[in-house]
């Protein structure tokens, strides 16, 4: 690189003008309803700010992901923003990316890479929401014995090694918290539910299981789903605590079927956009990282009223 990432930045405010502005957008896919919503409001964030928003689905693919980048890159774009769906193996195509000056933002998950290698990253604290997810799980057990099985996201992604991390430090120190299963469902319904009949059954049908945290929402759902045909009331017999609050978690919540999520708001694209904007016009550089909330909803937070709130948000 023969221009630092700084020059660059303020060559590129003063050529690019204040709309008109083309952006790669690279999704991992549509593995979940949050993963919809969050398209759906980059796309109506776009929209509202005059750019035009290039689109790639990488179907979970890390080298969709890439082919992607170096096309954006091709295209000389304004900006490129990406979704990584794992944490390792970005460093040359990010590289590629500040060779040709283009501002490069992180949504929702993290990379391993160097942070010099992209302008800013917009998400929440994983680890923490793993542990909100266990803190509530400690405090709503009190001091009952408590077999927990696991339903993790993606294999290798942030999220996925992040939310396993804060779940277990939450749970670390109370003896009568254990893991007994654990494995990927993938972030999905389907393979939330396939996963969660193996444990049911591995388990003896399920009647000893105290509690499910599920990586995301949807893989709670079929959770329930497989927990439901197996005879047992989820909610009741089995606690359930996952992350995202979609709003069909809600409908199980009020439905007493769920028992608590952790928010992660799908609107990644607005701070993303900001910091862009600010970036363009003088160069500003952002926080490295830009910290979205991460609230956690129970079944005393007016489930139904929040699934109105939410249910014709793009999820
Ligand atoms: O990276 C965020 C996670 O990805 C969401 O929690 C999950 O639903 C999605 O697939």
């Amino acid at each position: 690189m023969t221009r630092t990432f700084l020059t660059g930045a303020a060559l590129l405010a003063l050529s690019v003008g204040a709309s008109a502005q083309t952006i790669g957008f690279s999704q991992i896919g549509s593995e979940s309803g949050w993963r919809a919503a969050e398209t759906t409001l980059t796309r109506q964030q776009a929209e509202e700010r005059g750019y035009t928003l290039q689109f790639s689905d990488a179907q979970q693919r890390q080298e969709n992901q890439i082919a992607a980048i170096r096309s954006f890159i091709a295209q000389d774009v304004d900006a490129i923003l990406l979704a990584p769906v794992v944490a390792t193996g970005w460093d040359s195509v990010l590289q590629e990316a500040k060779e040709a000056e283009i501002p490069v933002v992180l949504l929702d998950r993290q990379v391993d890479s160097s942070d010099d290698l992209y302008l800013t990253a917009v998400g929440s604290d994983l680890v923490h929401e793993g542990r909100v997810a266990g803190e509530w799980l400690v405090g709503d057990v009190g001091d009952a014995e408590c077999r927990i099985v696991e339903l993790q996201g993606t294999t290798g992604s942030s999220p996925a090694i992040d939310r396993a991390n804060g779940f277990r430090q939450a749970i670390e120190g109370h003896a009568n918290f254990e893991i007994v299963r654990s494995q990927t469902g993938d972030f999905t319904r389907s393979g939330g539910k396939q996963v969660m009949e193996s444990f049911l059954q591995a388990e003896g049908g399920g009647g000893n299981i105290c509690a499910l945290y599920a990586h995301n929402d949807d893989m709670a759902i079929g959770a329930i789903q497989a927990i439901k045909e197996a005879g047992l009331r989820p909610g009741e017999d089995i606690r359930i605590v996952s992350i995202d609050a979609v709003p069909d978690i809600f409908q199980a919540m009020a439905a007493g079927e769920a028992n608590a999520t952790v928010e992660l708001t799908p609107n990644m694209a607005g701070p993303a956009f900001d910091a862009l904007e600010a970036f363009w016009a003088d160069g500003t550089m952002p926080e490295k990282f830009i910290q979205t909330e991460s609230r956690l909803y129970t079944q005393a937070d007016d489930p139904a009223g929040e699934y109105e709130a939410r249910k014709d948000l793009g999820y």
